[in-house]
């Protein structure tokens, strides 16, 4: 379903990149909401720094655009330590993994975004790098191949994922702190849409910024793109400033969702109501439906829609509240004409 919103939001997301890094918060005092996984982290690099110790291994796990490389860029600047950079499906061979250990220097962090897409052979050889910083590779084949070890300066390893329960059980328990990423409450994001505005020097007022954060799916990254995108608007067609008024028309312009609800979260909704007549109706289920892996609806779609109180979990499946009717606009007659739908 390629619409014009995706047209718009796919054009917007890249222009993200080059403006990300100025909007990323760079310290700890700069970071708004996830007070507990902070407090974790404030606790670690403090006591790290008067052992004058590494950072314990780390694994940041949660929603997209929550937080997580930012907080792994913050880690490494809170330590005063060089940080390198790679994702899970990049290191494919044990070869790669023992190029980027064995150039590490002593205290640096080593960060592997989608850490849950490194492959099982890679992943045995990251097992004896983060408890006993060596590793054991195989160098040759045939009758000259022979096992080379190569002992790997105390690095931190911070691991970051949308999908935890893809981790093995012997990977995740090689982190010392395993620390969970929450959508935003609605102050939060607004704190957060003050704050990349001033940046971005634009004015806004409360009203305005309670719009866009009501929008924002709980996100931060979701708050930065539709910042910019109301900006324009404002500049363009008012007078400058962001207002209710300017954002919520703009953001119609784009056909963001009052609830912020994205494509697949409505997809979810409209699958259920329609096909199931609200279920209750098992994940997998509706994952086959919609045609997404289950974990991916159970880890980055299904948390959002029960918080926002969308979806509710029973023991015999999930079923849609009555504030899941109204906000995709279907009406659920129920008592005799049951799963009956009606446009509303
Ligand atoms: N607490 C926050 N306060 C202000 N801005 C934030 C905060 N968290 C994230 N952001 C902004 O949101 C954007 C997305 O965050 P980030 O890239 O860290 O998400 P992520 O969890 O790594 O997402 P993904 O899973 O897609 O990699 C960042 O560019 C940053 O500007
Ligand atoms: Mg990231």
């Amino acid at each position: 379903m390629e619409t014009g919103n995706d047209y718009l939001m796919q054009a917007l997301e890249r222009r993200e990149d080059s403006l990300d890094a100025s909007l990323r918060p760079d310290g700890f005092a700069s970071f708004t909401g996830q007070e507990k996984t902070l407090e974790r982290l404030e606790v670690m690099v403090a006591a790290a720094k008067r052992r004058g110790d590494s950072l314990d291994h780390s694994l940041l796990h949660g929603p997209p655009g929550l937080g997580k490389t930012t907080l792994a860029l913050i880690l490494a600047r809170e330590m005063g330590a060089q940080i390198r950079i790679t994702s899970g499906p990049v290191i494919e061979k044990a070869s790669d993994l023992a190029g980027l250990l064995t150039n590490l220097e002593e205290g640096d962090i080593l960060f592997i975004d989608e850490i849950h897409r490194i492959s099982r052979t890679v992943e045995e050889y990251l097992y004896s790098a983060m408890e006993d910083y060596r590793i054991d590779i195989m160098i040759d084949q045939g009758p000259n191949a022979r096992s080379v070890r190569l002992t790997i300066p105390r690095f931190t390893l911070i691991g970051a994922t949308t999908r935890t329960g893809l981790l093995t059980a012997p990977l995740r328990s090689r982190f010392t702190l395993k620390t969970r990423l929450d959508y935003y409450s609605k102050d939060e994001l607004k704190k957060i849409v003050k704050r990349t505005c001033s940046i971005l020097d634009v004015g806004i007022d409360d009203g305005g910024a309670l719009e866009i954060a009501r929008r924002s799916r709980g996100t931060p990254r979701i708050v930065n793109n539709l910042v910019r995108f109301v900006r324009d608007y404002s500049q363009e067609k008012a007078k400058g400033a962001i207002t209710a008024a300017s954002a919520a028309k703009a953001l119609e312009l784009l056909e963001i969702d009052e609830n912020g609800l994205d494509e697949m979260d409505k997809r979810i909704m409209i699958t259920m109501a329609r096909n199931y007549g609200g279920g209750p109706v098992g994940i997998r289920t509706i994952a086959v439906a919609v045609n997404e892996e289950p974990d991916t609806l159970e880890e980055v779609h299904e948390p959002f829609l029960i918080q926002e109180g969308f979806i509710k979990r029973t023991p015999q499946g999930r079923m849609l509240t009555a504030k899941a009717w109204g906000a995709i606009g279907l009406k659920h007659i129920s008592s005799d004409a049951q799963g009956e739908l009606f446009d509303a």
